[in-house]
């Protein structure tokens, strides 16, 4: 099969291999035909070796994690799926998954669910840690109630455009950063309230916010203490919790490390059939392309998500 791999670290090393091995299914596993995956800034991330004091990767390695796809084996033990089975979800390998950027995958049946029906193959592989990074966030977590109010940093990219219209359904009032020309996509979303964070402090403008919901980190993390009432809650996909910041500002800080799951991908497919939430693709490229794909969503100012078609 043909699939996008590499054979050491680094940045841009993806090569496309035409005669890799179809993975092999094992217990409690799906062997899936992936239609279309997605790209996030894991999947370089983990190229240029980030992840490696986590997870050591043995190569030849194929990366990926997000895809849609048809189930098209399933190993012993598999209850909740058969053959035929349109689905979505992750086949990262740092959660025993063998790779999304590929024509097979093998991935633990806990990490898929059924694909939402409304969804198109590219709007269903744009879903998943995007969808569940912000779910978890913002539901579990932040437990956020009507008529609060959250600030949403960067609001423009994968987590947060999925954000801003999960606090909206909520019915928080929302605040975001980002670039100035993402401004009308943003409102699209639902953002009432839209900080252009190249010429303006977040900080001087928002105050007495509930939560916020950090997808930038550093700095950003850091001075969004200063927008928080005293009891409010600051969820980071980037950061641990900064206990000296939390005592002085009398807030919740909690550094989130999301796993995907089977029952958040079902309760996100039956917001996005009902029309609740939506995925805008900023750009599709081929599998032949996916090096160029990686650091289109490395480099480029990217407006929701890249996804990379394969059939
Ligand atoms: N802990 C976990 O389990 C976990 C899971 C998923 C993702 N993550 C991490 O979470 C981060 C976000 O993921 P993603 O998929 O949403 O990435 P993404 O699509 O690349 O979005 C990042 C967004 O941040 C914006 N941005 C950059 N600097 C900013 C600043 N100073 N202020 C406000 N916005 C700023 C970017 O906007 P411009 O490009 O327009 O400037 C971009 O829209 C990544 O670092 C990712 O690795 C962690």
């Amino acid at each position: 099969m043909k699939a996008a791999q590499i054979n050491e670290y680094g940045k841009d090393v993806i090569e496309i291999i035409q005669d890799a091995k179809v993975p092999e299914l094992a217990p409690g596993k799906v062997l899936v035909k992936v239609h279309t995956a997605s790209v996030n800034p894991i999947d370089w991330k983990m190229s240029e070796g980030y992840m490696s004091q986590w997870k050591k990767l043995s190569f030849p390695q194929t990366l990926g994690g997000d895809f849609t796809g048809t189930v098209t084996d399933v190993g012993e033990g598999v209850t909740q799926y058969e053959k035929g089975d349109d689905v979505y979800g992750s086949g990262i390998i740092l959660a025993g998954g063998s790779g999304a950027f590929a024509e097979y995958l093998v991935t633990n049946e806990k990490l898929i669910s059924k694909k939402p029906e409304k969804a198109n193959n590219m709007e269903a592989a744009a879903l998943p840690l995007v969808a569940v990074s912000a779910w978890d966030a913002i539901s579990n977590k932040m437990d956020l109630k009507k008529g609060q109010k959250i600030l949403i940093h960067g609001g423009s990219g994968g987590i947060g455009s999925i954000a801003i219209q999960i606090a909206k359904y909520l019915g928080a009032y929302v605040a975001t950063t980002a670039r100035k020309d993402k401004t009308e996509y943003l409102k699209k979303l639902g953002a009432d309230e839209i900080i252009d964070y190249r010429n303006e402090r977040f900080e001087d403008r928002l105050q007495d916010y509930d939560a916020v919901f950090d997808t930038v980190g550093g700095d950003t993390y850091r001075r969004s203490f200063q927008v928080l009432k005293i009891g409010g809650i600051i969820v980071s996909m980037l950061e641990q919790p900064d206990t000296e910041l939390m005592e002085k500002y009398k807030v919740t800080a909690l550094g989130q490390l999301t796993k995907i799951n089977s029952e958040d991908l079902k309760s996100l497919a039956e917001l996005y059939d009902k029309g609740l939430i939506t995925v805008n693709i900023d750009r599709a490229f081929p599998l032949d392309k996916a090096r160029e794909a990686l650091k289109y969503q490395r480099d480029s100012s990217v407006k929701g998500k890249v996804v990379i078609e394969i059939d």
